[in-house]
């Protein structure tokens, strides 16, 4: 049987064999940049740099700002790995497929793991260039990363009363409050995309108990949970959701927000990382 693959799929075992390999680092905490938290990167004290096409079933990100390298070094001090990207369900990947570097970075060694992306604010506490910390999710992408045959010695059935760790988010509001950042806790709605939400689906997700809406992290959270990683998650607001304001929303403009929030989601980043046990 070739060793690389698992029943025709891509083998986690190859992929972070390579970045063992990379450095002799063992991080114990992974971060995973989305849109508004790249600027993080250069916080980091790099002992490796591998692009995601030496990591056997790593998918190119097409998004712009989705770099498609996993550094490993020092993060506030703490040793890390970094995912600069991810590939994204509307890019038309499988959920198996997007979900691979989860179980990668499980079998890499990784305990905690902390997934970042850009989100529309429902609440409307919430402010363009804000972060809001998941209190819980709800799963509308019409899909499920664990469908399918389960690997052997992982629980199916996966349960998700607790998908976010108390503790990670502690350390996510501590390390906000002494970066002077404005972080809520709320719950997020992923929904499969590409196009934006029309008003009347805002209106309904809000109702169901939805704060921010996003087009990814859901199914990496259910798969690191699946593989029994500690699971952190973190929006930037990047725009009021649709039908909230009189405006239109653009990727460009959700981006540009995004730019300007990085330096702020930078600085969080590092101190989570520095309070980091
Ligand atoms: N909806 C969905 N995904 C998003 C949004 C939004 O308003 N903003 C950033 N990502």
């Amino acid at each position: 049987m070739n060793p690389h693959k698992v029943r025709g799929k891509v083998n986690p075992k190859t992929a972070a064999g390579r970045l063992r390999r990379a450095a002799s680092l063992r991080p114990k905490l992974a971060i995973v940049l989305g849109s508004g938290f790249h600027a993080a990167a250069k916080q980091a004290t790099l002992e490796a740099t591998v692009p995601y096409t030496k990591l056997p079933g790593f998918l190119a990100p097409s998004v712009p700002g989705h770099v498609g390298h996993a550094l490993i070094g020092y993060l506030g001090g703490t040793e890390i790995i970094i995912l600069q990207g991810r590939a994204h369900y509307y890019e038309g990947h499988s959920m198996a497929a997007i979900t691979l570097p989860i179980r990668v970075l499980a079998e890499y060694g990784i305990k905690s793991l902390l997934l970042t992306n850009a989100a529309g604010g429902i609440n409307r506490k919430y402010q363009p260039g804000d972060f809001m910390a998941f209190k819980d999710h709800l799963n509308f992408m019409g899909d499920n990363p664990l469908r399918g045959r389960v690997q052997p010695g992982l629980e199916r059935f996966v349960d998700l009363t607790q998908t976010y760790a108390p503790s990670l988010s502690k350390a996510l509001q501590s390390a906000a409050r002494k970066t002077k950042t404005k972080l809520h806790t709320g719950v997020y709605c992923a929904v499969g995309g590409p196009n934006y939400e029309t008003p009347a689906e805002v209106r309904a997700y809000g109702k169901l108990g939805a704060d921010a809406v996003g087009m990814s992290t859901v199914p990496e959270a259910i798969v690191a949970r699946q593989c029994g990683l500690r699971v952190a998650a973190l929006s930037c607001i990047t725009n009021a959701a649709a039908g909230l304001t009189g405006d239109t929303l653009t990727h460009k403009a959700v981006l540009s927000t995004g730019t300007t929030a990085s330096q702020s989601a930078a600085k969080l980043l590092a101190e989570f990382a520095r309070r980091y046990e």
